[in-house]
């Protein structure tokens, strides 16, 4: 049951004015009030706190924020804006609505939207909450199987976001492992709407959902600054002649890499020693195994099979990673207590262990790369 008395006011300046406590510390504390107990304190301490990195747009008055779990398993504003950005039509539903942080963006170009959640305390948050921000839905507390077998009504757009079943949280990345039970349910989904979309996690792998999941039209790996958060695949009933896939990046805007499932098969790269620029891709790229189409792509050469750096004489702007100028360099000219960001791949020592070798400090604005060519181990510096 929702306790609203942590919404009154002196409540509320309680938590604000406890916002970078120690918790621990404070739930062994009484609460000053009769209504409200210090753990439902520290709950909407905690859901500020991570509101104020995951979703900014909740940190005002009269929300209201669940148990920790169930923030951690919401997606961030920044990547449900994105995928908000894909999809328009009459009617939504999201099935797994959780705390509806992607429910609320990727329902917002739609007239009618519905909200399916099996846990009665959260659904009745975000029912709250949604009040509160002025957004209207249907809310209901239920199995979503069990709403599948009654439903009779169509959706442009149905979308889930399952939860992980095991309970030692544990990385699970099988379909089966996850709750729902997507191939159980696939063929009622895609006879309920035109387009089912599924975030999953980025373990998943991309050739394992192409072989399980037959209506798969589309695959989007999204990565919010170089760090991958999910991996969202596209169903519908017809199947496609050619599975689109886009490497994205949402950093200061967004970048993304587009191609059709299975062209890394047919795709050649050149090797070649180091040249004027490095290319390093970002990590949605690498996450799709594009290595050779990449390099076929921008027209530059890998370093070695292994080995995913890139490089070319010439400056290729647009390519979806960073790109740095640098010269091969000895291990001698390293400068001991130098500051470099060091990146070690394909390279017997870890860059732990070469900062200790060497007497590097981390960070600063030049690079020192530590891997292999086919001709063997080299060393990068930034010019
Ligand atoms: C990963 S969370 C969804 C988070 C959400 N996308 C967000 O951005 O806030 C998954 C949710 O699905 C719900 N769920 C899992 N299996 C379900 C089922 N069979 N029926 C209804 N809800 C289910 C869980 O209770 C959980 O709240």
């Amino acid at each position: 049951m929702l306790n609203t008395n942590i919404l009154i006011q002196t409540v509320q300046d309680y938590i604000n004015t406890n916002l970078n406590i120690d918790l621990h510390r404070l739930l062994l504390k009484k609460s000053p009030f009769s209504e409200v107990s210090m753990q439902e304190i520290v709950q909407q301490i905690k859901g500020k706190q991570v509101a104020q990195k995951k979703f900014p747009f909740l940190l005002q008055e009269g929300i209201i924020f669940p148990p920790q779990l169930n923030l951690e398993q919401s997606s961030s504003e920044k990547t449900a804006v994105y995928k908000s950005g894909l999809l328009k039509g009459k009617k939504f539903i999201d099935l797994t609505s959780g705390f509806g942080i992607d429910a609320y963006y990727l329902s917002q170009n739609f007239e009618e939207i519905t909200l399916i959640e099996q846990n009665p305390d959260l659904i009745e948050i975000v029912e709250h909450n949604w009040g509160v921000l002025g957004k209207k839905a249907t809310f209901i507390n239920q199995k979503l199987e069990e709403f599948l077998d009654q439903n009779q009504e169509y959706y442009d757009v149905v979308y889930l976001d399952p939860a992980r079943r095991d309970d030692q949280k544990n990385k699970v990345f099988l379909l089966e492992d996850l709750s729902p039970d997507i191939l159980e349910i696939q063929e009622k989904l895609l006879s309920i709407s035109k387009q089912v979309l599924i975030k999953l996690s980025p373990l998943i792998d991309l050739a394992y959902l192409v072989s399980i999941l037959p209506g798969v039209f589309r695959i989007d790996i999204i990565a919010l600054k170089n760090d991958v958060k999910e991996v969202v695949v596209f169903l519908s009933k017809e199947k496609a002649a050619e599975i689109i896939c886009n490497g994205v990046n949402l950093e200061s805007g967004e970048n993304t890499f587009t191609f059709p499932f299975g062209a890394e098969e047919n795709a050649h790269a050149e090797y070649s020693e180091p040249e004027r620029f490095i290319y390093i891709p970002n990590n949605s790229i690498l996450k799709a195994g594009v290595f050779n189409l990449i390099a076929e792509r921008f027209d530059i050469k890998k370093f070695h099979p292994n080995t995913h750096f890139y490089t070319s004489n010439e400056r290729k702007a647009d390519f979806p990673g960073r790109i740095l100028e640098m010269k091969v360099i000895d291990s001698k000219q390293i400068e001991k207590k130098g500051q470099f960001n060091i990146i070690s791949k394909n390279y017997p020592l870890k860059p732990e262990e070469i900062k200790k070798k060497y007497q590097l400090k981390d960070g600063g604005n030049e690079y020192l790369i530590f891997t292999q060519s086919k001709k063997g181990k080299i060393i990068l510096k930034s010019i």
